[in-house]
């Protein structure tokens, strides 16, 4: 019984650490601890995202991403750009710095 207890304990634990596993990611980490450049994240966004999300950002092939903080937490942002789990977003792997530069950008959308 007890051993039964505990597990549903420890399963219950690994549940609700994972839903917050991201915050303690280490790229997650540095990206935060930067100082952000929004100039250059505009540019970033430019180059790499807005064929599909629009020059403006107002959606084209991906969705508007206008008021995107309101909506997502810096972590779940980053965790797009770097997760490619929605296709046919595809999965980008920016430079810590490039991240914290894109992060401004999309926060002031
Ligand atoms: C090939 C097209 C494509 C490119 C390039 C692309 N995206 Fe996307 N993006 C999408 C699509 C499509 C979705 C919607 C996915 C879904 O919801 O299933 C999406 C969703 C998103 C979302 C979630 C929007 C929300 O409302 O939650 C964010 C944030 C995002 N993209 C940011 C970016 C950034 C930043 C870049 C550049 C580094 C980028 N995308 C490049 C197609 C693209």
């Amino acid at each position: 019984m007890i051993f039964v207890l505990g597990f549903v304990l420890f399963v219950a634990i690994a549940i609700a650490g994972f839903s917050h596993y991201r915050d303690f990611d280490p790229y997650i980490q540095n990206v935060l601890a930067l100082e952000q450049n929004i100039q250059r994240g505009q540019e970033i966004f430019e180059i790499n995202c807005a064929g599909c999300h629009g020059v403006y950002a107002t959606g084209y092939v991906g969705p508007s991403l206008e008021h995107l903080s309101d909506r997502k937490s810096d972590t779940q942002i980053i965790g797009q750009v770097i997760d490619g789990m929605t296709p046919p977003m595809p999965k980008f792997q920016p430079e810590p710095q490039d991240m914290a530069d894109l992060l401004a950008y999309l926060k002031r959308l």
